[in-house]
């Protein structure tokens, strides 16, 4: 199959292309870089064997886009390219908004000029808000995210629902993620964030590599086995294949349905940190502070529909998520900055 992936220069699409393509598929990349480096590319090709074409330029160029597909002729699109700073979101509403709504409505129409109609969208369980107790199922009620960026993801959601009901011969996927981390184990590709971290593992990579001073554990007063925030977090690779499993179920049948993506079991955030204190051997220092506004106690998935419909699971453990992170933070201590070689001052 030919996939066409917008945003496939990024943490989760470049772990995806690398799947696809091991599993007999062509990869054509859209990324504007916004968020990611013209370096993944080529890492991709190192890992797999072949070079993905790749286009750059932003996918609300809907001239852009048409001339794509009219080259590629994809059999089915990814849809990851968008705005996913939380904290950013709630200080710009509107920029949030407005990217993620006009990039989905640009792929929505050129897809249909086109006639592809299968479509993965990266959803997250943010869409859930604080509306159910853990573990989130599938059909659990009313989708209301506490923030602009989860409320984009609602959004879209909601238009690709209407919009695979006007059109029968649409195939969507809508894939929940819960806290995608870790890296490929090549150590090549991985989650490479500008600025300070929002997420936790890799600001515990950060601090390890000695590039921050400690982690702060936001709260540990919550009804949990520990005090502290409990997580689904699901290895990126797992996450990936999990795109595979999506794109031969709605291959097979047609509609829209959605699945969460996690492991169904939760970890603490002292348990994280405990898991990257194994992984690198080094003691990360940590201070306890107040809670994250807006931050929920426990949240982890039902996997129970994935499993089934999709024959897919999360099989990497926590210290394997741990280790594969550590790899790619110590192998490129700045990222993509980084020479393809460097080994980091972990020694
Ligand atoms: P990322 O920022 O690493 O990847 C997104 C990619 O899209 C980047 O390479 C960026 O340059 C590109 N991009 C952004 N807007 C674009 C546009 N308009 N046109 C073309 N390219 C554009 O993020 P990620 O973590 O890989 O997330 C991928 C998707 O998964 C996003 O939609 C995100 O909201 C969703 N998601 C992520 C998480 C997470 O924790 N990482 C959790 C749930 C859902
Ligand atoms: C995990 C746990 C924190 C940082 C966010 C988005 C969500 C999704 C994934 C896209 C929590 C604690 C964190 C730190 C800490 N993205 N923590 N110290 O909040 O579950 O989800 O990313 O859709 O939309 O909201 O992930 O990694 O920020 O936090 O103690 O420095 O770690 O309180 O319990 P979160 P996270």
């Amino acid at each position: 199959m030919r996939v066409l992936i917008t945003g496939g220069a990024g943490f989760i699409g470049s772990h995806t292309a690398v799947s696809l393509i091991e599993q007999g598929n062509e990869v054509v990349i859209v990324d504007s870089l916004v968020n990611s480096a013209p370096d993944v590319v080529e890492r991709i090709h190192t890992i797999t064997g072949v070079r993905p074409a790749f286009y750059g330029f932003d996918v609300r160029d809907e001239d852009e886009l048409d001339r794509v597909f009219a080259e590629a002729v994809p059999d089915a699109v990814i849809h990851f390219a968008g705005l996913k700073a939380v904290g950013e979101s709630v200080a710009n509403p509107l920029e949030y908004y407005s990217h993620n709504i006009d990039a989905i409505f640009s792929v929505l129409r050129v897809m249909q000029r086109h006639g592809v109609g299968r479509l993965v969208f990266s959803s997250s369980a943010t869409v859930y808000g604080d509306n159910q107790p853990s573990p989130y199922t599938e059909s659990g009620g009313l989708l209301e995210a506490t923030n602009p960026y989860g409320q984009s993801k609602v959004m879209q959601e909601r238009i690709l629902v209407d919009v695979a009901r006007a059109d029968p011969s649409m195939s969507v996927a809508l894939l929940r993620y819960f806290n995608p981390i870790g890296a490929h184990p090549s150590g090549l590709i991985g989650e490479d964030p500008s600025g300070i971290p929002n997420n936790i593992a890799p600001f515990i990579t950060r601090v390890a590599i000695g590039q921050l001073p400690e982690v702060s554990i936001f709260g540990d007063d919550y009804d949990t086995a520990d005090g502290t925030g409990e997580r689904d977090y699901v290895h990126v690779m797992d996450l990936a294949e999990g795109h595979v499993a999506a794109l031969r179920a709605i291959t097979q049948s047609p509609g829209i349905r959605a699945w969460n993506l996690g492991t169904g079991t939760p970890t603490s955030v002292l348990q994280l940190i405990a898991a990257f204190e194994r992984a690198t051997g080094r003691q990360i220092p940590r201070r306890m502070t107040g809670r994250r506004p807006g931050d929920l106690a426990r949240v982890w998935a039902s996997t129970a529909l994935a499993e089934r419909e999709l024959d897919w699971r999360a099989t990497r453990s926590i210290d394997e998520m741990a280790a594969d992170a550590w790899r790619w933070q110590s192998k490129n201590p700045h990222g993509y900055a980084s020479p393809p070689s460097g080994d980091g001052a972990v020694h």
